[in-house]
């Protein structure tokens, strides 16, 4: 590594962050208090630092962001809240524990969409039970998606504000369907980057983060 053009030597060098530009093993690097950013996850990546059955979508992350010492509770980044192995889309990452906490917090409502493809197709009493609320097996309180509005025969857009374990998945299955593929397109009102392919993650920008509960 290397800081204001300086090989760094000893790991417990302090320098003012104005204008601190250093490099990774020849990468440029700005410096960020707090890292925030989005990932397109592809399929077959698990949100875990210990994956157990598939490589973790860390693994997509250059090694700085993952190991990164910050003053924040938590070390490198962190999925704030997890995609199932199969599911594609956004997900944000962060080492800022306040922001992992309030973006996961059932309180605060951020809202989530996903472009569900089912197995069978989705009728308008499937989409008024989505809506009513439906009783997952673990939970005798029925969960509700805020928004649910059909694209196609066998594709729904679904908006839920919770992030209940394959909470999806569950909800289609108690209406006696099946999801054949999960993406997540938008958080609040921020959408998926177009321009990121699959794999590949980038910064947000302070407009994001806005647009995030915006
Ligand atoms: N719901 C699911 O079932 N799976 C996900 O990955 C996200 C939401």
């Amino acid at each position: 590594m290397s800081i204001n053009g300086e090989i760094a030597r000893k790991a417990d060098a302090e320098f003012a962050t104005d204008d601190l530009k250093f490099s990774v093993d020849g990468a440029a690097w700005g410096f960020v208090e707090r890292a925030y950013l989005m990932l397109n996850k592809p399929a077959g990546y698990e949100c875990s630092q210990a994956p157990k059955h598939w490589p973790s979508v860390y693994s997509l992350l250059p090694t700085p962001l993952t190991t990164r010492p910050t003053k924040s509770s938590v070390n490198g980044v962190q999925a704030v809240g997890r995609l199932d192995q199969d599911t594609t889309g956004m997900l944000l990452l962060s080492d800022d524990g306040q922001f992992i906490h309030h973006m996961a917090s059932p309180k605060h409502h951020v809202p989530k969409m996903y472009v569900v493809t089912t197995k069978h197709a989705v009728d308008d009493a499937a989409i008024s039970a989505l809506l009513a609320g439906v009783v997952l097996n673990d939970d005798p309180e029925a969960v509700a998606a805020v928004a649910c509005e059909r694209v196609n025969e066998t594709q729904i857009h679904l908006t839920l504000t919770e992030g209940k374990y394959h909470q999806v998945k569950r909800m289609l299955a108690a209406v006696g369907n099946r999801v054949e593929a999960l993406h997540r397109s938008q958080i609040g009102g921020l959408k998926l980057d177009p321009d990121l392919a699959e794999g590949r993650w980038r910064w947000l920008t302070a407009d994001d983060l806005a647009k995030i509960n915006g």
